[in-house]
């Protein structure tokens, strides 16, 4: 059982390379599908969420090669199955993104429902009816979504709800149907005009990408491409807020600052003395205790839902009360029953967190339950008092490359430990 152990106090200093981003990654390795040519990708992160894309990718008989390290090449020349089975799907939603691809490329699909999340109840309901929209049989059976479509049509589909891999998922299906498509309230993230760029690299022809309205001209086939994966603004918001909370200075590099506004705009607002170029972004807290702030989550160009638990934990040691409102999902307050156990003084309230900075936390054992809920309590393990052990650490490995040895590098006594089952709770220090 590997646990991640902090001995908090530790101001954090220093430089970091952001890693490529997760979700631009996972959609653009599913692209992969649409063509019989061979997509290269460079700046692909090491994390678990990739390693599960690429078993799905060659579950569907799709080969899959690296390029000293730098570059994955994916070949789906070959493809033998248009089915993604349960057992991986459970294991991440974002297999969802399989089924528009598989529906254009091989006119079926059977995917797996995703089922139960930490996060909330996070239905695929707008994506099959983006498929349908587009000319689609889709039928719900056993567990499974069945789709079928000979060739799919172009259509103009006004979205219930922005969401984001069900923009890509219409998207990516509407590169190859017959006509034009229209995506109305559709997402605007960065990770979605990321995907349309490859996708244009491969031949298709999109354009409103990173607006609200997307337009898709269908074209009958896809060639292959060289894509280098847009840097992760939440990987880099998330040791922005580290730095913050430490009173520390960070400089981040392979960062794109245009993608973060929002969380950049909350982070002067804590008293941070912000500076950016073209591919780097610092912080220096000049060891103050950061102010509180109010956060309310939105798509984007809103404050990302993905860094709420992070300012959860920034508010939880801040100087005054504030009033965090999730917006996007349900239920994601998971991290707020962590973080009391280390002593944050947080109410729920609804679909709202009142929290009161307290001066010190002290630390604990804790356990993760979502992928960045982890992050948040790493984060308060870091300024607590002590010794904070954090459990089922794997939810930090499916979006964060190397987090303990990059924290190390900026002066933090962090490390991974390998633990016998059933070991006790307090573990002295290594
Ligand atoms: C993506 C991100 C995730 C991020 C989230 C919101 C990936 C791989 N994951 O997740 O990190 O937290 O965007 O920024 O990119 N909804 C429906 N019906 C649907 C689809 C979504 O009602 O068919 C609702 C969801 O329940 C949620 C909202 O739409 O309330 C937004 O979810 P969505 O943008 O779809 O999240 P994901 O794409 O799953």
């Amino acid at each position: 059982m590997a646990v991640i152990q902090i001995n908090g106090g530790r101001v954090l200093n220093g430089e970091l390379s952001v890693s490529g981003a997760k979700n631009a990654v996972l959609p653009i390795l599913v692209a992969s599908l649409l063509t019989d040519q061979t997509l290269q990708l460079r700046n692909v992160p090491h994390l678990q969420d990739v390693t599960t894309t690429m078993s799905l990718l060659a579950q569907l008989g799709a080969e899959i090669s690296m390029d000293d390290g730098m570059a994955i090449n994916i070949s789906s020349a070959n493809l033998n199955s248009y089915a993604a089975s349960y057992e991986l799907v459970r294991t991440m939603r974002a297999s969802i993104l399989v089924l528009g691809p598989l529906l254009a490329r091989c006119g079926r699909a059977e995917v797996s429902l995703p089922g139960g999340c930490a996060i909330g109840a996070r239905p695929v309901d707008l994506h099959l009816r983006g498929m349908q929209a587009l000319g689609a049989e889709v039928e719900v059976k056993n567990g499974y979504i069945h789709a079928r479509a000979e060739r799919l049509r172009g259509a103009h589909i006004i979205m219930d709800t922005v969401t984001v891999t069900g923009t890509e998922n219409i998207m990516m299906a509407a590169t190859l149907a017959q006509g034009t498509t229209i995506i109305e309230n559709a997402a605007q993230e960065p990770e979605v005009v990321d995907l349309a760029e490859c996708l244009n690299a491969m031949g298709a022809q999109i354009s409103g990408a990173g607006t609200d309205t997307i337009t898709i001209a269908g074209v009958s086939a896809l060639g292959g491409a060289v894509h280098t994966v847009l840097p992760d603004r939440i990987e880099t918001g998330t040791y922005l807020v580290a730095a913050a909370m430490t009173g520390g200075f960070i400089k981040l590099r392979n960062a794109r600052a245009n993608t973060l506004d929002a969380v950049l705009q909350k982070l002067v607002e804590t008293g941070a003395e912000i500076h950016t170029g073209a591919d780097w972004i610092s912080l220096d807290m000049h060891g103050r205790r950061p102010r509180a702030v109010d956060i309310t989550t939105a798509p984007f160009p809103g404050f990302p839902t993905d860094m709420q638990a992070q300012f959860t934990a920034l508010n939880a040691i801040a100087e005054g009360t504030s009033v965090i409102s999730e917006r996007v999902f349900e239920n994601r307050f998971m991290h707020v029953l962590e973080l009391q156990r280390l002593g944050a003084n947080i109410q729920l309230r609804g679909g709202n967190a009142i929290v009161k900075g307290v001066e010190k936390l002290s630390g604990a054992p804790i356990m993760a339950t979502d992928l960045r809920a982890s992050a948040s309590l790493v984060l308060a393990g870091l300024v607590a008092e002590g010794q904070t052990r954090v459990d089922r650490v794997y939810h930090i490995d499916r979006g964060y490359e190397n987090i303990e040895e990059k924290l190390s590098a900026l002066g933090a006594d962090i490390r991974r430990v390998t633990l016998p089952r059933n070991a006790p709770a307090k573990v002295a220090a290594a």
